[in-house]
């Protein structure tokens, strides 16, 4: 199998860097947007057309406020710093996730870096910001129920083709998910999506996690047998 060009990351493992370091848990944070940088860089080489990053999650305004802030301040940073390059080098962004929790001006940014990249094609970076997966599928059943409610739709027109589209994504579903910090777990990160994904847990934490480690996983990826629920031919299935 080829190396995979749908590649979603859970970036796990920032404040544990910082902290074994001595440091406080905003240096992981700064040190994980580098590494962002970074890892977009690396993807059309290796290619990745599609890359999703889990970035903040619903459950992440638990954290400490100051946590929180310093957060919000590096994603205006990073948009901010990198939306020409981005531009320039034909990364389309999109945000997924649920916006009216954010501040206006986030909100306008993300909006204005959409826009300014929607034409560009070379990689698709969907960055999950106030993103939870049941929360994602819960705004796309309130937007088919309103459809069903006006009349508009029948029950029996709602199929998994139409429930897709009133999700976030509008991207291929990922074929591999990559989670740092040797966490075994996926965190409410594209649940309907990743259905059938193949995992990825490595050891790092997301600040240790280089492009070269990135390419090594895409390829031991190519090694594995994706069967979707059937039987490989070599195994007695249908050639
Ligand atoms: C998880 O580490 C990481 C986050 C909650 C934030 C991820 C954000 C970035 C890498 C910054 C910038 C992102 C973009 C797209 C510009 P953790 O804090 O949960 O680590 P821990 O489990 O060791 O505490």
């Amino acid at each position: 199998m080829a190396r995979p060009t749908n590649v979603a990351i859970i970036m796990d493992g920032n404040g544990r860097w910082a902290v074994r370091r001595g440091l406080p848990r905003v240096a992981g944070h700064k040190k994980g947007v580098q590494r962002v940088r970074e890892i977009v860089r690396a993807c059309p080489d290796l290619g990745v057309e599609t890359l999703t990053l889990y970035a903040f999650s619903t459950e992440n305004w638990k954290r400490p406020v100051i946590e929180v802030a310093a957060l919000m301040r590096l994603f205006r940073i990073y948009i901010r710093m990198e939306a020409a390059e981005l531009e320039r080098n034909g990364v389309c962004v999109r945000f997924i996730g649920e916006r009216s929790a954010l501040e206006p001006d986030i909100r306008a940014m993300m909006a204005g870096l959409e826009e300014r990249t929607k034409d560009n094609d070379l990689l698709t970076l969907q960055v999950a910001l106030n993103y939870g997966g049941r929360d994602e599928i819960v705004r796309a059943a309130r937007k088919i129920a309103a459809q069903v409610a006006a009349g508009e739709i029948a029950p029996g027109d709602v199929t998994e083709a139409r429930f897709a589209e009133a999700l976030d994504t509008r991207c291929p579903d990922p074929e591999l998910v990559i989670r740092t910090s040797g966490e075994h777990r996926t965190s409410n990160f594209l649940p309907w999506q990743a259905a059938y994904s193949e995992y990825a847990f490595v050891p790092e934490c997301w600040p240790d996690f280089t492009p070269d480690q990135f390419g090594a996983i895409l390829d031991e990826f190519g090694t594995r047998e994706r069967r979707f629920g059937g039987v490989e031919a070599s195994q007695g299935g249908p050639a």
